[in-house]
């Protein structure tokens, strides 16, 4: 449950981080890669490869919605039905990865690398309440 704190510090944090980083998705995308890498067999179709134009882009969209997610914190669920559809209908990505929050670890550390002492242990808790929300979200419609 985000506090009215939480929901005062995401939106403040994640419009610096995307100010000051232009290629946080990207970045988030290559962590998941490299810690992760059994999720490239959901890109087959990509150069994963560094300086992936492919990636870059997907980065870019990655941000974008998760720029949504950040204007819609009390309707998540809405706000991410589309992507949710996606992800479980179309893409059909393991529900683990959401559980395991593969990306969402990746985009932790992405805001612990920009932020450096800013990224304080309540930035932290409160992208943890928040990420994982997102990831239940695209979880949610393969029950
Ligand atoms: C596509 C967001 C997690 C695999 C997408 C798109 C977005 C997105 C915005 C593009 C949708 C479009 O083109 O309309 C997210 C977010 C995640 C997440 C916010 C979690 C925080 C994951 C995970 C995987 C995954 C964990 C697999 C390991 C894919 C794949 C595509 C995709 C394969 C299609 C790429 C393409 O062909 O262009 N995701 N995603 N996503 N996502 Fe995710």
């Amino acid at each position: 449950m985000l506090t009215a704190d939480d929901k005062k510090l995401i939106p403040q944090t994640w419009e610096k981080v995307v100010s000051q980083c232009d290629d946080a998705g990207k970045d988030a995308l290559y962590r998941m890669f490299v810690a992760y890498p059994q999720t490239k067999t959901y890109f087959p179709h990509f150069d994963v490869g560094p300086g992936s134009e492919q990636v870059k882009a997907h980065g870019k969209k990655v941000v974008a919605a998760l720029t949504n997610a950040v204007k819609n914190l009390d309707n998540l669920s809405q706000a991410l039905s589309e992507l949710s559809n996606l992800h479980a209908y179309n893409l059909r990505v393991d529900p683990s990865c959401f559980a395991l929050q593969l990306l969402a670890q990746c985009i932790q550390v992405v805001l612990a690398v920009n932020l450096g002492k800013e990224y304080t242990p309540e930035v932290h808790s409160a992208f943890d309440k928040f990420l994982s929300a997102v990831a239940a979200v695209l979880a949610e419609k393969y029950r």
